[in-house]
């Protein structure tokens, strides 16, 4: 495309590391099994295409492990791993890699029991690794760039439902079913996640129930939360899951016909709309009859 274009572009390349990581098996991405990236080996060749190629200036690697994750040991190895890769590159082709850019991936708390680490101490751990590592490597230090998501804005979210419909199989299970679901929150359908929630007005009031919250979904498999430990719940009371600040609008769909909901920002007292609730209108307004039919 550069060529084409007659322009020069910077690239990075995405690096496969090689590392696991303890977090959902979808959200892995550095391992040596991975559909992202370059494998870590295959490097060295394919940074000779790249100096052939009069359009393209290498600018450094980059990689990224995954998502949500909470021991930072696999940073510091892929720190590791990545810094020997920038001293091959620059034995092989006499090339300094100026940027290294070790993606995003820090968790937050979703649930009580979570710790994530803090944004200082991934960031001191990152600096103080790269740092020692380039002094025995023998390297200059490059620039760290990092590309977090998650752990930016995840805690800010909540999601508001209402609870719709109660249903109890006597000596089994009770449902709080409630008005949205995978459609606006799919990570549970897809990674398993976890949540917690409470009952607005409820807050304080001691939990005695164990429940498993439903979407309106049309699949058996759209459950928000299971076994949760609530107060006794009634149908119209407000449901507030925590922190669906990220990764839930953006990975919201209109499965079933479901209309999102809207998003408002809430700050120093003040509320106002950031996103408004979408409409039947909406839903159907690429909707077009072909002029031959
Ligand atoms: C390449 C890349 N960088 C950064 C991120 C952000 O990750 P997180 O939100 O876990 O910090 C992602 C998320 O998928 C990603 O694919």
């Amino acid at each position: 495309m550069a060529e084409k274009l007659n322009t020069k572009v910077k690239i990075m390349l995405r690096v496969t590391p090689g590392i696991d990581t303890h977090t959902h098996k979808y959200i892995q991405t550095g391992q040596v099994d991975s559909k992202f990236g370059i494998s870590i080996h295959k490097v060295p060749d394919f940074m000779k295409e790249v100096l052939s190629k009069k359009h393209l200036i290498y600018d450094g690697l980059h990689c990224h492990l995954g998502s949500q994750i909470f021991d930072l040991s696999p940073y510091v190895l892929a720190v590791r791993e990545m810094v020997k890769l920038i001293k091959k590159i620059k034995s092989l082709s006499g090339i300094d890699s100026t940027n290294l850019d070790l993606g995003g991936g820090l968790g937050v708390k979703y649930l009580e029991s979570d710790t994530p680490p803090s944004i200082e101490y991934f960031v001191n751990l990152m600096v103080d690794t790269l740092e020692n590592e380039a002094i025995k490597n023998d390297i200059p230090r490059p620039k760290i760039l990092i590309e977090p998501g998650r752990s930016i804005i995840g805690e800010a979210g909540i999601t508001i439902y209402t609870i719709g419909a109660i249903k109890e199989i006597t000596g089994l299970k009770k449902y709080l079913i409630v008005d949205g679901g995978m459609t606006d929150n799919p990570r549970p359908i897809l990674y398993d996640a976890k949540y917690e929630a409470v009952i607005l007005d409820k807050i304080d009031t001691t939990p005695q129930e164990i429940l498993t919250i439903a979407g309106k979904c049309c699949e058996s498999g759209d459950i928000l939360i299971k076994d949760l430990k609530l107060p006794l719940a009634a149908l119209g009371d407000l449901l507030v899951v925590f922190s669906t600040g990220a990764y839930h609008y953006s990975m919201s769909s209109n499965y079933n016909g479901l209309p999102r909901p809207a998003v408002v920002l809430v700050n120093n007292g003040k509320s106002g709309l950031m996103v408004q609730r979408e409409t039947y209108a909406d839903l159907v307004k690429n909707d077009t009859i072909p002029e031959w039919f």
